[in-house]
């Protein structure tokens, strides 16, 4: 049994947080009735903020082993459903947040929070995949079940070279669908295309005129970023499309009006994917399996140590980071 690890630890000393790398023992885990050590974690954009050490925004509660999701090996379980040397993945559920999270060598959670790994996914894909892939898949789960089939036209993602723009535009060019990018910048144009991209458009030449209703250009969109560039796509989405709102990169705030909804039947669909149910998951999950070895993941892979977290989450909020960050927690 391993009873000392190294896991990033936030503590509130004199109203500021440290984070650092710490050595903890088991007793510093929050309950649960699943013992895991973790292999792989990642840097979402989450995890960028809760590093900036903004007490309240992300974490909750301390000391706090901050980290979103993680994936790992049972080491002793006393839930019905795992044994040892199960393999399992956990995002979200308040990892990082309110419950010890997945920057950390061991962690413990409740079974119920956890995914068996599927065949196809290796602990690493996992987490090259991770929440943002998981966002990804919540989101084209919405749009088949809003009858977005590929031949309604172009689907657009916004914030295409972030972690959930870059696993959408994977998984929805390898589903047939005719994907636009959504970048601030033309230094993302190759990266974008290689992902299977057929154009690539920049927010600067988004249309900003505040019109009611624009041109019906697009299918759908998968949105990261939020904010203006949200208010600004509402108008321009195609009868009876939809938008997977996932994100908020850009801003919390947008403008829009009642027309696109009751003119087009515009849909815009709320994606949680923290609390999302168990079967939700489940079939995402699967889906995800189904389609991994088609999926490039080199092509969006980073992967760094756990001491790397630090400068990841400092880029990751500049939004300077391309693709997806695996952390490799056992090594620093
Ligand atoms: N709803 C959920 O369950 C869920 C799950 C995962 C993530 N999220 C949210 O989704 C968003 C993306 O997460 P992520 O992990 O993919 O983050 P990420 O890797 O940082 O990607 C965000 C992308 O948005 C663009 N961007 C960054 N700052 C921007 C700004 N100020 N204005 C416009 N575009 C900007 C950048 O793409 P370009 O350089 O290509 O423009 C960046 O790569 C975050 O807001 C995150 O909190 C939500």
């Amino acid at each position: 049994m391993i009873d000392k690890f190294k896991a990033v630890h936030a503590i509130e000393q004199e109203g500021k947080l440290n984070i650092s790398i710490s050595d903890l023992s088991i007793d510093d885990l929050f309950p649960g009735d699943v013992l895991i050590q973790v292999f792989y974690s990642t840097v979402n954009y989450k995890d960028g903020l809760a590093l900036k050490g903004n007490k309240g925004r992300i974490m909750q509660k301390f000391p706090m082993i901050p980290g979103i999701d993680f994936s790992g090996i049972v080491i002793e379980s006393n839930h019905k459903d795992f044994v040892a040397g199960d393999e399992v993945i956990a995002t979200g559920w308040g990892l990082g947040e309110t419950h010890t999270g997945g920057f950390s060598q061991l962690a413990r959670v409740k079974g119920d929070w956890l995914i068996k790994r599927p065949d196809n996914i290796s602990l690493k894909s996992s987490m090259i995949l991770g929440t943002a892939g998981f966002t990804s898949m919540l989101s084209i789960l919405e749009l088949e079940d809003n009858y977005i089939k590929s031949k309604n036209g172009p689907v657009l993602v916004t914030g295409g070279s972030g972690g959930v723009g870059s696993t959408s535009i994977l998984l929805l060019s390898n589903l047939g669908y005719e994907v636009v990018a959504l970048t601030r910048s033309a230094k993302n144009l190759e990266y974008l295309l290689s992902l299977g991209a057929s154009n690539v458009i920049y927010s600067d030449d988004l249309d900003s005129h505040n019109k009611l209703l624009k041109k019906g250009e697009w299918a759908a969109v998968i949105d990261t970023v939020g904010g203006d560039v949200l208010g600004n796509l509402i108008p321009s989405i195609k009868n009876n499309g939809c938008i997977a709102v996932c994100g908020n990169a850009a801003g919390v705030n947008f403008n829009t009006n009642v027309l696109p909804f009751i003119l087009r039947g515009v849909r815009l669909i709320g994606i949680d994917s923290n609390f999302c149910p168990l079967e939700r998951r489940n079939i995402s999950w699967n889906r995800l399996n189904k389609y991994i070895k088609k999926l490039n993941l080199d092509l969006i892979t980073t992967e760094v140590v756990l001491s790397d977290v630090f400068r990841v989450a400092q880029e990751i909020l500049l939004g300077n980071i391309r693709g997806r960050i695996v952390v490799d927690v056992n090594n620093f």
